[in-house]
């Protein structure tokens, strides 16, 4: 199994990619979960992180803190999505794992460096936070990372926390522009692919119909997350982002997108946090990462719904 580390905030949908990621150990090895600060603050996302692990059965996992806020900013969260906990919905138990010691941060530089140049791949479901300060602070990973599959950014789709801007982006763009210039291979999932990828009553229905407790708790943390954004778009289902990453890695012909140069907008007031999407390649600047603009909603939601039943 391909080795990953998920770097997350969660978040409903946060939450729903990493049980999308245990449920598949044949295809997946999760050797860490990192916490950022992102949807609510990063002490919150770390809680969240092991409650959704030891309700996948998986207390084995270990979930690491790393930066409280962005690198030069003041941080945006965004409870009016999310709710006050980040993970509003399912009455999850508090987690009764503890939270590793280890600076998040540290645990990515020394488990890249440890490992075999090129065989993990960092998820990346939140600010980019995390990923860029590691890059910082030892610019060797670099080379070493296999690939960073990341949910982020908008460009056909435009933004949702600003006209222009994703809220991954938005929250931390100078991360974000850390790590698009870093050299490593880079997906893309942006919102113009997790908006067709909708949790309509139907798919919702069908992993309810699951009957296990992830089924139910998904259940309850997408109907929860839906109020906010069915309210905002008038569509019939919500745009469900963070899980596209996990199920790209699983079944990637589920997606479509090309291989383009993509930067990061981080001075103007307007549309800081902008992801310039250089996808006609009308200028010289070169590729940096595959970007992805559609995705495959049944296709997505199958899979989904067929791996959630092989947990608790
Ligand atoms: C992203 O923002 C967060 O609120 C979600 O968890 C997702 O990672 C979507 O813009
Ligand atoms: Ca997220």
């Amino acid at each position: 199994p391909r080795k990953i580390i998920i770097d997350t905030d969660p978040g409903q949908d946060d939450a729903v990619a990493i049980l999308l990621a245990l449920a598949s150990p044949e295809e997946l090895d999760v050797l860490g979960i990192v916490a950022v600060a992102g949807n609510v603050g990063v002490a919150q996302n770390a809680i969240n992180a092991r409650k959704v692990v030891e309700l996948a059965g998986r207390p084995d996992i270990p979930v690491f803190a790393g930066c409280s806020r962005p690198l030069r900013r003041h941080l945006v969260t965004a409870e009016h999505v999310h709710g006050q906990t980040g993970l509003d919905g399912p009455n999850l138990p508090e987690p009764q794992i503890p939270l590793q010691t280890l600076h998040g941060v540290d645990y990515i530089i020394n488990t890249l460096m440890a490992a075999e140049p090129k065989t993990i791949t960092l998820c990346t479901l939140g600010p980019l936070t995390n990923i860029a300060l590691a890059l910082i602070k030892q610019p060797a990973i670099a080379e070493r990372i296999a690939e960073i599959v990341m949910m982020g950014g908008a460009y056909f789709e435009v933004g949702n926390i600003t006209p222009a801007a994703e809220f991954n982006i938005y929250v931390d763009p100078e991360a974000a522009d850390v790590v698009m210039r870093c050299g490593a291979p880079i997906t893309i999932l942006p919102l113009d692919v997790t908006h067709q990828i909708q949790s309509t009553p139907e798919r919702l229905a069908a992993i309810k119909a699951i009957g296990n407790q992830s089924g139910a708790a998904v259940h309850a943390m997408l109907t929860f997350s839906e109020t906010f954004d069915l309210k905002k778009y008038g569509w019939t289902g919500a745009p469900l982002h963070d899980p596209t990453v996990i199920a790209h890695l699983l079944q990637p012909e589920l997606f479509e997108g090309r291989h383009c140069n993509v930067t990061i907008e981080t001075s103007s007031e307007l549309t800081v946090g902008m992801t310039v999407v250089d996808y006609w390649h009308v200028t010289g600047r070169a590729k940096n990462a595959t970007y992805l603009r559609n995705g495959n909603a049944d296709g997505f939601y199958k899979l989904l719904t067929e791996r959630l039943a092989r947990l608790p």
